[in-house]
């Protein structure tokens, strides 16, 4: 039977991923670092068989761009396809599920199709459907350089706490894709890339010593930078609201160890350790939220 059924988590990114090398390939103008979100995953099934009359979807996803990504397997079933699909999180709650929606779909496709691919090619073929999907494929923490992503550390390395704020609930995600292709228009662009080899080893160096201040400061100096580059591209992209810079205010008036970012969206990600992870909570009290762990990556279930 070609069926199989594959789960992968969402990511988050401490070093984001912002413009392409190659705007076809997904190929990443700078490389990125992530963590992996336990309760914010998805689930997917995909089956080839001839007995289907035409591809089916999961409706409420974006059939064409799965079923494009599907047709990369395609040369090895000529058969038609059923892909069906859940996310664990609201899909109205304005997270992206691009990540783990491509790294499930790719895992799950493969599997069906009886191919035993390196978690290296899997990551690879996850890219193309969408890049920080590369990042969903691996355990824990993880690094992206050029073509894949791979773990630097398994998700017991460290026990963050990824806290997201619902602030809104549609998600621009069609923007993020031109977004990142007129990146260059922004005269901040290159002195990001510029900035980011000594970032990224502060990143480094805060996960390899569990060094919570350092690794802190320089995700919210990224996420700041990103912003900046994308307020100042031409069309420029605004993704925080009024409401994105209050709730980042309120957790920071509280006083408590904890950062934020922000992806391409006014959601906010407040960034903590298990020990301050109720008290953040209650600071939160009035808002929506998802409580995130360190997780593992793609894997068949
Ligand atoms: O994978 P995409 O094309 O949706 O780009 C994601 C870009 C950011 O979320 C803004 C940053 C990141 O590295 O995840």
């Amino acid at each position: 039977m070609m069926k199989a059924t594959a789960m992968a988590p969402a990511n988050i990114a401490f070093i984001k991923y912002w413009g392409k090398k190659d705007v076809k390939l997904r190929i990443p103008s700078n490389s990125s670092i992530s963590m992996n979100l336990s309760a914010c995953t998805t689930t997917t099934t995909v089956e080839f068989s001839d007995d289907f009359e035409k591809d089916i979807v999961s409706e409420g996803f974006d059939s064409t761009r799965i079923i494009e990504h599907i047709n990369r397997f395609r040369k090895r079933a000529k058969t038609k396809v059923k892909v069906t699909t859940k996310n664990s999180f609201p899909t109205a709650a304005g997270i992206a599920s691009s990540a783990s929606g491509f790294a499930a779909l790719t895992l799950a496709a493969s599997a069906a199709l009886g191919l035993k691919l390196s978690e290296r090619k899997l990551s690879e073929i996850a890219r193309l459907g969408s890049g920080s999907a590369c990042r969903s494929i691996p355990d824990g923490f993880v690094k992206w350089e050029k073509e894949s992503a791979s773990s630097m550390y398994p998700e017991t390395h460290w026990d963050l706490r990824d806290i997201i704020v619902i602030v809104e609930e549609k998600m621009k995600e069609t923007l993020s894709t031109a977004g990142h292709d007129l990146v260059s228009t922004s005269p901040y662009f290159t002195k990001r890339l510029e900035a980011l080899p000594e970032r990224i080893s502060r990143v480094q160096q805060g996960l390899k010593t569990r060094n919570f201040r350092l690794l802190g400061e320089a995700i919210e100096e990224d996420c700041l930078e990103m912003h900046h580059v994308m307020q100042t591209q031409n069309p420029p992209l605004f993704y925080w609201t009024k409401e994105t810079s209050r709730v980042i205010d309120t957790v920071k008036k509280s006083g408590l160890p904890a950062y934020f970012t922000v992806d391409a969206g006014p959601n906010v990600h407040i960034i903590c350790e298990q020990k301050t992870e109720k008290n953040i909570i209650d600071v939160l009290k009035n808002y929506q939220i998802i409580v995130n762990k360190p997780a593992k990556g793609a894997h068949l279930i």
